[in-house]
């Protein structure tokens, strides 16, 4: 049975520990440039419907040090859904390919994906999830703290892909998670109960920025206006406009707080420019750990986990 990586809720607590800690022995082999080619002789095609940097970057780059070669397809190339049908792209690029990665927009097309693709597919972000991101996250804070005890995370903004990634993350890890957005932006209801009913974690709504963050490890950020909602942008620059992450914000949290974003940022919206340049900033660790987090999901699940 072949393993997609669709959500993070698609592994166990252990199965996400195991491709942590392999995240951690990968990246010290590629820092010590060990021969380390478990892709030798294999290939990665790379769907991109929307675009990227960090994702095509972290996975051609990261493919390639395993020793495989990976392929990038962008919006242009295929048109998947549109020139051609979901479920036909997913057997025609399972014949050549060891692996595929897809960007795409409607969820419901990724679920398409790995159902007609007999090789694992990994999911490099859609509308409703970014399952890779905050695996690459949870590593960056653990590497940071040393631990991931009484971990409280307050996430400042729309309750977006970023978000219902955590919320799955929340029912395999511990942590207390707060998302503090304008009403009408919370994040998927349904996601929200499961991480409380799941006695694993806890989560909350809030719609005060300064209560929210009170004693938070983490404050984490991204766009008010995603991909595909880029022409909502003027109208919720002024609806989001007080949960801006600022100085002043960092500092009333009450204690040290480190500052993420999974990139790219719109400096001087939703994060300013002294906050993400300061030391309590982590987005470029965070930002460097997408490879390394991806190699180890790569490599875990091309062994069928
Ligand atoms: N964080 C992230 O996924 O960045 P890109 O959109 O540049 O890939
Ligand atoms: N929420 C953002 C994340 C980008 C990595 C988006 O979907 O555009």
């Amino acid at each position: 049975m072949k393993r997609d990586f669709l959500h993070i809720t698609d592994f166990e607590t252990n199965e996400i520990n195991e491709i942590l800690d392999l995240a951690i022995e990968i990246k010290t082999k590629l820092k010590n440039k060990e021969n380390y080619k478990p892709f030798q002789n294999h290939s990665l095609a790379m769907v991109f419907a929307k675009p990227s940097a960090r994702t095509r970057v972290s996975f051609e780059t990261g493919f390639f040090r395993l020793g495989g070669h990976a392929l990038y397809l962008g919006p242009n190339d295929i048109g998947i859904g549109k020139r051609e049908a979901v479920k036909d792209i997913g057997r025609v690029l399972s014949g050549y390919n060891d692996m595929i990665m897809a960007r795409l927009f409607e969820h419901k097309h990724m679920l398409e994906l790995a159902k007609y693709s007999s090789v694992p597919v990994i999911n490099g972000l859609t509308d409703f999830n970014h399952p890779c991101q905050i695996m690459a996250d949870i590593l960056t804070i653990y590497e940071k703290r040393g631990n991931l005890d009484n971990l409280k995370i307050a996430y400042v903004g729309d309750g977006n892909n970023i978000v219902h990634s955590w919320l799955n993350l929340a029912t395999r890890l511990s942590f207390h998670f707060t998302c503090i957005c304008p009403e009408g932006y919370e994040p998927d209801e349904d996601l929200l109960n499961l991480v409380n009913n799941s006695k694993i974690s806890t989560a909350e709504i809030s719609h005060d920025p300064i209560k929210g963050v009170l004693e938070a490890d983490v404050i984490y950020t991204d766009v008010w206006a995603s991909m595909g909602q880029k022409e909502e942008a003027k109208e919720r620059e002024e609806i989001f406009k007080n949960f801006q992450v600022n100085a002043n914000m960092i500092n009333s949290t009450g204690k040290e707080t480190l500052f993420m974003h999974c990139l790219p940022a719109e400096r001087g919206r939703e994060v300013t420019d002294k906050v993400i340049e300061s030391s309590n900033s982590i987005v470029f660790d965070q930002a460097e750990n997408r490879m390394h987090a991806q190699n180890a999901i790569m490599v875990k699940i091309s062994q069928g986990l």
